[in-house]
């Protein structure tokens, strides 16, 4: 496939969870980046609350957008198209994006485009890598979701593997959680774990039984690691003060081992060369560090988007948009929200 040569300048709305996110994106370019982050009010609650998200997107979208047009130094009449995070996500939140997205393409008459947000973490690589072009294994694992999934072209996904339980990004922040590191889990479990040893507690890594014998190859599960912490904590709690540092190294290490191993497997498997990393958890400074290594043994590149782009934005919504946009891809104003829909179902946005 030919490097991407798209100029469409797209304005995207993100809000499918806690942070009020809206971009400009021209090609692969962002021309502006506005994320308002909610975090400090849903950690008084050790998660997201749906409710007080909503609330807090219909406050803060106005003024993102107005922002994200002044940083972009631009105009409506610049912008082919407006774009909002569809799906999957709490759908109260994600109402509220995709209301404004499609007020302002009435009002500008624009086209407009649903965009499903796990597409946008697959695309938030694009943003540092211009020329990225399928196909390659891009290792989807953020707070909701853990997939290994083959990107065989714009738009068209198939999932290879996944967890079966909890997400990886959803381990890191219920381990916190008991660990009373407070919420999110994932940054500070990182920076925790840099101080310990990941040796120190042998943890199970989660594998799936197949009813013919052996484990699923790409197939993963974080529960059971999640209970082991818990034991683990428990036990130690009677015994003194707590070794945070070294529970959070074992603990992560586990995880990554776990995602190394079958995305090396997944691409090997399927003869890719390439491993793009997506999502909050794509932050993570063992899992960059152990998948650059097994990638390098193994001759595969590995792609990691930009720190800034791990966690949610609407600068992946965006760059996704372009994609979309640029294949022809429209949805009806009558678009809802969803808060379950499979990445191989993405056709089903577009008239
Ligand atoms: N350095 C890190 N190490 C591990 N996990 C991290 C790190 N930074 C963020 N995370 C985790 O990433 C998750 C947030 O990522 P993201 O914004 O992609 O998730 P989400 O949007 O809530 O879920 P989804 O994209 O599946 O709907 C949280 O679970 C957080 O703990
Ligand atoms: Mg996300």
């Amino acid at each position: 496939m030919p490097p991407f040569s798209s100029s469409a300048t797209i304005l995207a709305i993100e809000t499918s969870c806690d942070e009020t996110a809206v971009a400009i994106v021209q090609g692969r370019q962002v021309l502006s980046s506005i994320v308002t982050s909610q975090i400090d009010i849903h950690r008084r609650y050790g998660g997201v609350v749906p409710e007080v998200a909503s609330r807090e997107h219909v406050q803060a979208v106005g003024g993102a957008i107005a922002q994200a047009l002044t940083a972009a130094n631009l105009s409506w009449n610049s912008i082919d198209a407006i774009a909002a995070t569809c799906a999957p996500g709490l759908v109260g939140a994600l109402m509220v994006g995709l209301s404004a997205a499609k007020t302002l393409a009435v009002v500008h008459h624009k086209p407009f485009l649903g965009i499903h947000h796990l597409e946008g973490h697959i695309y938030a690589s694009y943003l540092s890598e211009p020329t990225l072009a399928p196909p390659f294994l891009c290792l989807l694992v953020s707070g909701g979701h853990t997939s290994f999934v083959h990107v065989r072209g714009p738009g068209d996904y198939a999932i290879l593997g996944k967890t079966r339980d909890d997400a990886a990004g959803e381990a890191f922040d219920k381990v916190a959680r008991l660990l009373d590191l407070g919420y999110p889990g994932g940054p500070v479990i990182d920076r925790l774990a840099q101080q310990g040893n990941p040796q120190t507690f042998p943890l199970p890594e989660g594998k799936i039984s197949l009813p013919e014998g052996g484990f699923h190859p790409y197939d993963a599960s974080f529960s059971g690691l999640k209970t082991a912490v818990l034991r683990l904590t428990e036990k130690l709690r009677t015994q003194g003060e707590l070794p945070v540092a070294d529970i959070a190294a074992s603990f992560q290490a586990t995880v990554v081992r776990a995602l190394v191993k079958r995305a090396i497997a997944c691409a090997q498997d399927y003869k890719l060369t390439t491993i793009v990393v997506g999502g909050g958890v794509a932050a993570n400074s063992t899992l960059r560090e152990q998948l650059q290594l097994a990638a390098k043994a193994h001759d595969l590149n590995v792609i990691f988007p930009p720190m800034k782009y791990c966690t949610d934005n609407a600068a992946m919504i965006a760059c996704a948009a372009v994609d979309q946009f640029e294949n022809g891809a429209r949805s009806p104003l009558t678009l809802g929200a969803q808060s379950k829909l499979s990445l191989t179902d993405i056709a089903s946005l577009y008239q």
